[in-house]
């Protein structure tokens, strides 16, 4: 008997988006179940519904047998489900075992049983091999355990089917892997896991069935060990994929950012970035290669004025901007896509049409004596929905409501719509699904093809591989490694100096270096 059972299910939120229409799902128990599609596609929703936050329109639930609803997550928490978000709830100044017991913690009398608490939350941590720690506060744990922290809530709550949406797409490599052995510990030990991700050698990793859907159906469900990533991408997509992008010759004689002994102090007063020199020329893409957390973002966020510098000197076309604030930099070329997009790179109140032009209220074409040139802006998000593909009612619907990939696009979508001088992008690719991944290296490359200058990072190195003439690796915000990107450098090359584990010499570095 499967242990739960989605039958029929239809979702359409208000304002007449139909996000799911007659979608079905079997779990079977002890399995790790991944759910994949394209942005937009439904998952998101799916899930929601499987932990009571949204009540569908059509079709029924089934656990265990029975026919069950969920007026609300308290009510899917008692039946055994529990879901982790991708932005946590977990509160940063205290430890660990409070956020896990916070709300059903265990008492003697009246008394809140601390020792009690922690040893419980050790023993679960131990158990479902979870590496986390129950004494320090949460603010000091790095992302990947915190989000451990968030497994372990749910567990502490009894859950049988522990809901994970895109949990990977905010962890570092090795990040993820920690994930994994917690999550083969969990079904072995008799647990259910719903695992939603867009990168597919991660699903066919670690499921053991997948569910394919598409514009708020279920298409097909397949066993992961009878897929190829190919064959599952064309089940999603509806067409063949292949991520390869192919990199014109380009005149790269021209100096267009230098960066010179850059150093940032993050708030905690710790230097993340130590020193640091380098170039970006037009018609090149430099890739910064690094351990999450090792000075990569902050470079960037450095060179895009959004971060205030310790020391050091950053020029633009010969230029220097370190004083200038974020709108000049953005007049005199620079377009950045940062990391944190949703927070960072849009207003989730305004409109889709509005996020689109948002930081172009200086041009002529939008804005022409304070007035608003509604109709441009209007065909001006038209064109790039259309060009990017991001799922939406219209450009007057409020980014708010798109799916997590499609708000990620717009901020994408934007950025990339005028040639820039230097670009800056900070995991292009994150959360977004398959094909859009492929138009995004697309049109990064022909901004790199048309004489812009890009500097990007990631934590996928296959990206930086596929993408990058040069590669600059960094290790606790410093310079160890720099490579010409050539067919015979590996990720296992990389691997050994974002690690630390060995430093190139100045002399190894020279030829990589501008
Ligand atoms: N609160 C909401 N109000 C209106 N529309 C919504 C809301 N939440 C989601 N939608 C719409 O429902 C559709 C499905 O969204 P959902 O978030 O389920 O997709 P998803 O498969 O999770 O995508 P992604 O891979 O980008 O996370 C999208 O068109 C989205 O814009
Ligand atoms: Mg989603």
């Amino acid at each position: 008997m499967a242990l739960l059972e989605a039958i029929g299910i239809g979702k359409t939120y208000p304002g007449g988006v139909v996000a799911n229409d007659g979608v079905n799902l079997v779990i079977e128990p002890g399995e790790v179940h991944a759910v994949v599609g394209e942005n937009g596609a439904g998952k998101s929703t799916l899930m929601k519904i499987l932990f009571g936050i949204e009540q569908p329109n059509a079709g029924r639930l089934v656990l265990d047998g029975k026919d069950v609803s969920f007026a609300g997550p308290r009510a899917a928490i008692d039946a055994g489900i529990g879901m982790v978000f991708q932005h946590f709830s977990l509160v940063p100044s205290f430890a660990v075992y409070e956020n896990v017991v916070m709300g059903s913690e265990p008492r003697q009398g009246i008394r809140f049983d601390r020792k009690r608490a922690i040893a419980e939350v050790q023993a679960l941590s131990d158990k479902f091999r979870l590496k986390v720690d129950p004494l320090p506060p949460v603010s000091s744990l790095p992302v990947g355990q915190q989000q451990r922290v968030e497994i372990l809530k749910a567990l502490y709550r009894n859950a049988r089917i522990l809901i994970l949406d895109e949990p990977t797409a905010v962890l570092a490599p090795q990040e993820v892997q920690e994930l994994f052995v917690a999550i083969r510990s969990l079904v072995a030990q008799g647990k259910t896991v719903i695992f939603i991700a867009h990168k597919l050698p991660e699903v066919l990793e670690i499921s053991d069935r997948i569910t394919v859907m598409r514009q708020g159906k279920t298409v097909g469900q397949v066993k992961s060990s009878e897929v190829t990533e190919k064959s599952l991408a064309a089940l999603m997509v509806g067409r063949e994929v292949t991520l390869r992008v192919d990199r014109k010759p380009t005149d790269q004689s021209k100096r267009v950012a230098e960066v010179r002994g850059l150093r940032v102090v993050n708030a905690r007063g710790t230097e993340v970035v130590a020193g640091l020199d380098l170039n970006v020329h037009a018609g090149e893409i430099v890739g910064l290669v690094g351990v999450e957390g090792n000075g990569q973002a902050e470079t960037l966020e450095a060179i895009a004025g959004l971060k205030p510098i310790a020391a050091g000197d950053i020029t633009l076309s010969g230029e220097a901007i370190n004083g200038l604030p974020v709108l000049d930099r953005r007049g005199r070329g620079l377009a950045s896509i940062p990391e944190d997009r949703i927070s960072e790179g849009l207003a989730t109140g305004a409109t889709v049409a509005e996020n689109l032009v948002s930081t172009k209220l200086t041009d002529r074409r939008f804005v022409r004596s304070g007035l608003l040139d509604l109709k441009a802006i209007r065909d001006n998000a038209t064109k790039l929905i259309a060009e990017h593909s991001i799922r939406v009612g219209g450009p007057g619907y409020t980014v708010g409501t798109l799916s997590g990939g499609n708000m990620q696009k717009v901020v994408v979508a934007r950025e990339l719509s005028e040639q820039p001088k230097l670009l800056l992008v900070n995991q292009p690719t994150r959360g977004v699904d398959l094909g859009a991944t492929q138009f995004i290296w697309r049109t990064i490359t022909d901004a790199r093809d048309k004489g812009a200058a890009v500097l990007l990072s990631s934590a996928d190195l296959s990206e930086l591989l596929a993408l990058s003439d040069r590669l600059l690796v960094l290790y606790r915000g410093r310079l160890v490694a720099a490579f010409l990107n050539t067919p015979d450098l590996t990720p296992e090359t990389l691997g050994t100096y974002m690690l630390g584990l060995s430093t190139q010499t100045a002399e190894d570095m020279k030829p990589a270096l501008r």
